[in-house]
């Protein structure tokens, strides 16, 4: 499949760059050095054409639109000649930020023949293809509130049956497409289907919460075209609809893309449209959302990650996209325990959560059974209170700030809830700091199959104890809390030197319980035995294999009574990213192994022709693992796009304390800038890593992709258009991904060219 980036826009590109907002309001004066300036709040004015964006990626059309009212996407999917129509079926589908929600439309061809129902959306009179609809709550009528919605035209190239629709929470709709196919009664029977005069119809659905309601309206734009209501079915003749879809729910406020990225930054604006519109449709002024269309909401970790990585393009100071971030992080922390949130649950979903308990309220829940969501807090405030002025200006105001997300916290604090966490994160560390057992390493909670990014059931190899959690997060997070309780954080004077005292610790001594050594001879037969297992086509390289393969566990405690989880891995980033290790010995074989590994071939390695994949199970002697890693599985041998940003800046990260030509270093150079095998084999990295990242320019931003062999190489093929894994409904990636954003600010950097 090709995919294509096509960027769209409702003002003609010739006018300028296409993502005028001139609709929402602006910053005024002499950001970022003042600290007082801020976004005005001045009351939006709509009289600028939306934003629109398209993004092709087969078989989904993606379009997003937003103006000042509301902010929304559609994915038309329609499957064409080659696609597994047992996986790709005609369907139309919105989504909102605003409360999490959408609207799913599943079609089959009424003559049940797979793949002979084309359908498209289209330019009309209302949108290009989308067009905006907003109606404001009559005057006078208290007991109303505005709706919104899109506006498009969709046609049929013949007789469609709408065989599936839900209407409500995306939650609602991804517990159906990766469910598998759950329906809920409760949900469903709430569904109104309704023939209209102008031979039309109307969806609609009263949420939960009994004030909500989500409408669907088909109109013909096509003469003689009539639809048909059949009971929960509905028959549309070929032709083309015009298609109201909207939500009676109030909706967040966007940041622009003047609004979200630093003035040193617009440039990007012009240079890099497609990622900034996406980053900006991602942004809110009370939260950054994960991803469109599957995770439009809060989620720690990607919020996090992805702000650490874009720091120096993100808007800074109050109203700015850093803060959003670490506000929404604050307001939603466990006020009990100190935990961080993974995910929201809002919107409909929420009330169907609570009604499940029995409970009849809208309240909003948090998701906290992550084990590595909360080290990034710290790691994250000290970034941007310690080490950013913009942000140290701004420390007394921000932390005074009030919570919000949970009632029951009104009364604490944005510096409560970061001390709540720093103390739960020391005392989680302290029991290693003084004891190096593996009992005291960080574990995923009981009951958990999944505590870390690679939260699907197998994506750490039924590990317990993670690699990037306990090498990376934990250190990092503890020197982080170190400098922020030297810079006036947290009262713990104690905290000052604990911190980094237990740092050390766990910078120099947890990286020995994942180390994994495959003598020479077993690594060439194991990846002859995987090739086999696999059914891989392409070579199985060892004949790159010129000594033992040393790498790290993915993870400890692994399945089948694996001590160690042997899959080779992209988690190393973490540590490159985050961890200056001091041991030199540790630092310069953890350097060296990381390099090769991504520099060796798949499946020998890591590379391939479509980027770095983020696991290889090649060298784990277990032959289920080749199921288990497939191509087909989210955390198996695929490549999520902000892995490679964390690798890049990673590895230059560790280059740049080498200091001399080759970057500045304020202490002395640790040992393997002056080892020639090491230090050359880390540049080779960095250089093979970034020419295949330019080379897959066209996927950066997606949240993840696969691939298929031929023609002695590696293809590109987007993930959901794999047949999944046997047990497991088809995972789609999402198009725009906020952590998949960060090569905006993580770049090439010429120092480090290999000659
Ligand atoms: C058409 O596709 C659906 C899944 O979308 C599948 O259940 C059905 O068996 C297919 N029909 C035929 C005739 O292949
Ligand atoms: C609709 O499009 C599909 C896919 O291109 C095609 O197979 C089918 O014949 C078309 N149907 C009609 C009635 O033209
Ligand atoms: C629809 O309108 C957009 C924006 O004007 C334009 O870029 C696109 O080419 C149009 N699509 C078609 C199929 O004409
Ligand atoms: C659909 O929305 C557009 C834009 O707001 C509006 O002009 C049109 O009248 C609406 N159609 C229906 C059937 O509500
Ligand atoms: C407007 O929306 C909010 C949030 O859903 C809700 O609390 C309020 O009751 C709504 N008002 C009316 C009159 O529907
Ligand atoms: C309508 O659909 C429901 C649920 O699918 C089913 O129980 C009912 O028998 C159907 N009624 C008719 C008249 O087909
Ligand atoms: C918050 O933490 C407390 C104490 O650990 C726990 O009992 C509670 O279940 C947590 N809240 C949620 C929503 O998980
Ligand atoms: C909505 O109304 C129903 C019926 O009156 C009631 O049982 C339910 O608790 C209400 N839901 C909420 C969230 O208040
Ligand atoms: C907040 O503090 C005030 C004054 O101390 C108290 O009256 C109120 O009950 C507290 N609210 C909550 C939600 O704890
Ligand atoms: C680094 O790898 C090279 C092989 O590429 C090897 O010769 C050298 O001994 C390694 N050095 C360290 C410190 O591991
Ligand atoms: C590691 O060193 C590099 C180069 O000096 C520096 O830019 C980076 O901030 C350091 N990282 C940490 C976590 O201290
Ligand atoms: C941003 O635009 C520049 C100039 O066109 C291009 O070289 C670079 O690859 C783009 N960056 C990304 C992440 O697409």
């Amino acid at each position: 499949m090709n995919l294509r980036f096509i960027l769209c826009c409702a003002l003609s590109l010739s006018v300028g760059h296409c993502n005028a907002r001139k609709c929402t309001t602006r910053r005024t004066t002499g950001y970022p050095t003042s600290t007082s300036t801020s976004v005005s709040s001045a009351a939006p004015t709509c009289s600028a054409a939306p934003s629109t964006l398209h993004l092709k990626s087969s078989p989904y059309e993606n379009y997003f639109i937003s103006d000042c009212h509301s902010s929304g996407q559609v994915v038309v999917t329609s499957p064409a000649e080659g696609d597994d129509f047992t996986v790709i079926a005609p369907r139309l589908l919105f989504a909102w930020p605003a409360g999490n929600s959408g609207a799913a439309l599943l079609f089959v061809p009424d003559n049940g023949i797979n793949g002979s129902l084309t359908i498209e959306a289209v330019n009309s009179s209302t949108g290009t293809p989308l067009g905006p609809i907003y109606n404001p709550a009559p005057a006078g009528a208290k007991n109303q509130n505005a709706s919104y919605g899109i506006s498009t035209h969709v046609s049929l190239n013949s007789t469609a049956r709408l065989n599936v629709a839900i209407l409500g929470s995306i939650r609602t709709i991804r517990d159906y497409v990766e469910g598998p196919s759950i329906l809920r009664p409760e949900i469903q029977s709430a569904l109104k289907f309704e023939e209209n005069k102008d031979g039309g119809v109307t969806i609609s659905r009263l949420w939960l919460d009994n004030t909500t309601t989500t409408t669907v309206v088909f109109s013909p734009a096509s003469d003689n075209i009539k639809a048909k209501v059949n009971n929960q079915s509905v028959t549309f003749a070929a032709g083309t609809w015009a298609v109201n879809a909207s939500f009676n729910y109030p909706q967040p406020t966007q940041l622009g893309d003047k609004q979200v990225l630093q003035p040193e930054s617009y440039n990007l604006i012009e240079r890099n449209a497609t990622l900034v519109e996406s980053l900006a449709f991602l942004s809110y002024t009370d939260k950054l959302l994960a991803g469109a269309w599957r995770f439009l909401t809060y989620f720690g970790r990607d919020s996090m990650i992805a702000t650490l990585l874009m720091e120096p393009v993100l808007s800074q100071g109050k109203g700015g996209a850093i803060e959003a971030v670490i506000a929404a992080v604050l307001d939603r922390v466990n006020s009990s325990d100190g935990s961080v949130c993974h995910e929201e649950t809002i919107g409909d979903y929420s009330t169907w959560q609570n009604l499940r308990e029995s409970i009849p309220s809208t309240a909003p829940q948090c998701d906290y059974k992550m084990i590595d969501t909360d080290f990034y807090l710290p790691i994250l405030m000290n970034q941007y209170f310690v080490l950013n002025p913009n942000g140290s200006a701004r420390t007394s105001e921000f932390m005074k700030t009030g919570v919000t997300f949970f009632p029951k916290d009104a009364n604490l604090t944005y510096g409560d809830m970061a001390l709540k966490t720093a103390e739960r994160i020391m005392e989680k560390a302290a029991p290693f700091a003084s004891n190096q057992s593996i009992a005291n390493l960080i574990h995923l909670k009981d009951g958990q199959s999944v505590g870390q990014w690679r939260d699907s059931g197998s994506g750490l190899g039924g590990g317990r104890i993670p690699f990037d959690v306990n090498t990376a997060l934990v250190p990092a997070a503890l020197r982080a809390i170190g400098s922020l309780s030297r810079h006036g954080f947290f009262n713990h004077s104690d905290w000052k030197e604990t911190a980094d005292a237990y740092a050390k610790v766990w910078e120099d001594k947890t990286l020995d319980f994942f180390t994994v050594t495959v003598p020479e001879s077993d690594a060439k037969d194991l990846l002859k035995a995987y090739v086999n297992a696999s059914s891989f086509a392409g070579s199985d390289q060892s004949g790159s294999i010129d000594g033992d393969v040393d790498f790290y566990a993915l993870a400890l405690d692994g399945s089948n009574d694996q001590a160690k989880v042997k899959v080779m891995h992209s988690d190393t980033s973490f540590r490159l990213f985050l961890v200056n290790g001091t041991d030199d010995a540790q630092l310069s074989a953890f350097l060296n192994d990381t390099a090769k590994s991504i520099v060796r071939t798949f499946p020998a390695g890591l590379l391939t022709d479509v980027g770095m994949l983020v696991a290889n199970p090649a060298f784990t002697g277990v032959a289920s693992d080749a199921k288990t890693f497939a191509t087909n599985a989210y955390h198996g041998t695929v490549v999520w796009g902000w892995q490679l940003a964390m690798m890049a800046r990673g590895l230059e990260l560790q280059m740049s304390r080498c200091g001399g030509n080759s970057g500045s270093a304020s202490a002395a150079p640790p040992a393997f800038c002056g080892d020639k095998a090491v230090y050359n084999n880390v540049v080779a990295a960095y250089n093979k890593l970034w020419d295949v990242i330019e080379a897959n320019s066209e996927h950066l931003s997606n949240e993840v992709w696969s691939w298929t062999y031929g023609d002695n190489k590696f293809k590109y093929i987007e993930l959901g258009a794999l047949p999944p894994p046997p047990g497991s409904n088809p995972v789609e990636s999402d198009i725009v991904q906020l952590w998949s954003l960060t090569f905006l600010a993580v770049k090439r950097n010429g120092k480090f060219r290999d000659s």
